[in-house]
């Protein structure tokens, strides 16, 4: 990636909250105990159907998925409450989901890049249970439990975090920042605009 990009963007930034080596090592773990918890079953036969929440989940997806070493299958979902906003409008939109039948056949673990107030996956959740998932598990990358307001929680963490503005590694403010390697806490000045 050019540096050069990179710094413009860092430049928004008011801190470093996770690096690059530490979004590693939280990769490393996370993908062990998704290997732990699947491998028995996978191996008594049951599918596993992994199914990532676009957009800000597809770079921790990706770099889960190369160390998850049991059989699965991928799909996306696409979900949004943000659009351009700092903040949720509380109204979740699903765009795009795998087909019915497949969550029907599959154990679903959902992939996120932030549980937040929770609204989003509260609904994604009760989509693929209305829709007969054999079981349904939540990984995510970040968790803001200070904030949460729907009733959900994360079966597999990979960092709690404090209620600050975050972007990179698939984290965006108005689309931007998602190509950060690292995860930043954005400057106010720039989503107070
Ligand atoms: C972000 C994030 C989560 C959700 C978390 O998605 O990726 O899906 O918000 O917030 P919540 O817990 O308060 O619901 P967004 O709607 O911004 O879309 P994006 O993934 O394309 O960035």
């Amino acid at each position: 990636m050019s540096q050069d990009i990179i710094f413009a963007q860092s430049a928004d930034l008011e801190s470093i909250l996770i690096s690059e080596e530490e979004l590693t090592a939280i990769c490393d773990r996370i993908a062990r105990e998704i290997n732990e918890h699947y491998r028995p079953l996978v191996e008594a036969g049951e599918p596993l159907l992994v199914v990532g929440v676009l957009k800000g989940s597809v770079v921790f997806l990706a770099d889960i998925l190369r160390r998850i070493n049991v059989p699965l299958q991928i799909e996306f979902l696409r979900a949004s409450s943000y659009g351009r906003s700092s903040t949720s409008s509380g109204v979740v939109a699903i765009k795009h989901a795998p087909a019915p039948e497949l969550i029907a056949a599959s154990h679903v673990l959902v992939v996120e890049d932030i549980l937040d107030t929770g609204n989003t996956l509260y609904k994604v959740f009760s989509v693929l249970r209305e829709q007969g998932a054999k079981s349904v598990k939540l990984c995510t990358l970040l968790d803001k439990p200070s904030r949460r307001q729907a009733d959900i929680s994360a079966d597999f963490v990979g960092r709690e975090i404090p209620d600050a503005f975050v972007v990179g590694y698939g984290l965006d403010y108005a689309d931007y920042y998602r190509n950060l390697p690292y995860i930043g806490i954005l400057k106010p000045e720039i989503y107070s605009k």
